[in-house]
């Protein structure tokens, strides 16, 4: 009688999977199923770890809801959304600024605002700053029109969504277009650093590995525009703490900007993007 072994039960699942219809499903379930029982093997997993993993995962479950998404938290702290990231956006786009995650805290159809006006509808003591900059296409040409979404944390640390009852829900939220030398500007307050969410596992699971919780000071932006491709990055703040630990592992050096004293007592944060266009 031949008796089972590890690498004849991975080939037999990923056999069994060849019977997968639609060609990609069935590359993407294959190589899943020989990693896992790679990593299994690997570390010798024991009957009470994998358990202890199906808990977390039951858990992790448990504490999304319609706001809460504890699996993009997971995936975020493993570096797989940055990862995910890096794969999609950095071949072609190579000319293009680099992009970064998009987080939980996006919310679609913020506010039209004019150039140079406030995205501030709270006031909570942050520093005055101004972000500005300009958009320009893989030839340098400057775009107009291009539509300059941000958002980003109060002082406190919390995204708006976060506190529905103490924060106006289009605080710190603004939808820009460039004008006709490619220019946006907003004024707004500091970003500062904050922790992500840590009430659930991906917060215990942090701890348990001797990670801390924070993400470096950042302003998200989601930038697009006719005939280019879009991307959704941050402008990070050169002085944040944990610009080098960020633990969702989306800082690039060449999103990190200074913000410096201006004129009138504000901040400023000048901040270029490049989008490349789209191939005809
Ligand atoms: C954020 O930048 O908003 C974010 C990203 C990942 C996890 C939590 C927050
Ligand atoms: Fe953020």
């Amino acid at each position: 009688m031949i008796r089972t072994t590890g690498a004849s039960l991975t080939e037999e699942v990923v056999s069994r999977l060849g019977s997968t219809p639609d060609p990609r499903m069935r590359e993407v379930m294959q190589a899943l199923v020989r990693h896992l029982h790679a990593f299994a093997t690997e570390v010798q997993l024991t009957d009470a770890e994998w358990l202890a993993g199906i808990r977390f995962l039951t858990a992790t479950g448990q504490m999304c809801d319609d706001v809460r998404q504890e699996f993009i938290l997971l995936s975020d702290t493993l570096g797989l959304s940055s990862l995910v990231d890096l794969i999609n956006h950095s071949d072609v786009e190579a000319l293009a600024t680099e992009t970064t995650i998009l987080g939980p805290f996006y919310v679609p159809e913020s506010p039209w605002r004019e150039n140079a006006s406030s995205i501030v509808e709270f006031e909570d003591g942050g520093e005055a700053t101004i972000v500005r900059g300009v958009v320009r296409d893989d030839r340098g040409t400057p775009i107009r029109d291009a539509i300059v979404d941000v958002w980003h944390n109060a002082a406190t640390g919390f995204y708006a969504v976060q506190q529905p009852e103490v924060q106006p829900a289009t605080n710190l939220r603004g939808r820009f277009r460039t004008n006709e030398d490619g220019r946006y500007e907003f004024l707004t307050v500091r970003p500062v650093p904050y922790p992500i969410p840590n009430d659930g596992p991906v917060g215990r699971l942090l701890r348990d590995t001797g990670r801390h919780e924070w993400r470096a000071a950042h302003i998200h932006m989601k930038v697009s525009a006719d005939g280019h491709i879009p991307l959704t990055t941050h402008v990070f703040d050169r002085a944040s703490d944990f610009l080098d630990s960020d633990t969702v592992f989306g800082v690039k050096d060449s999103l990190i900007a200074d913000f410096v004293p201006g004129d009138d007592g504000s901040l400023i944060c000048e901040y270029d993007i490049t989008l490349v266009r789209e191939a005809k």
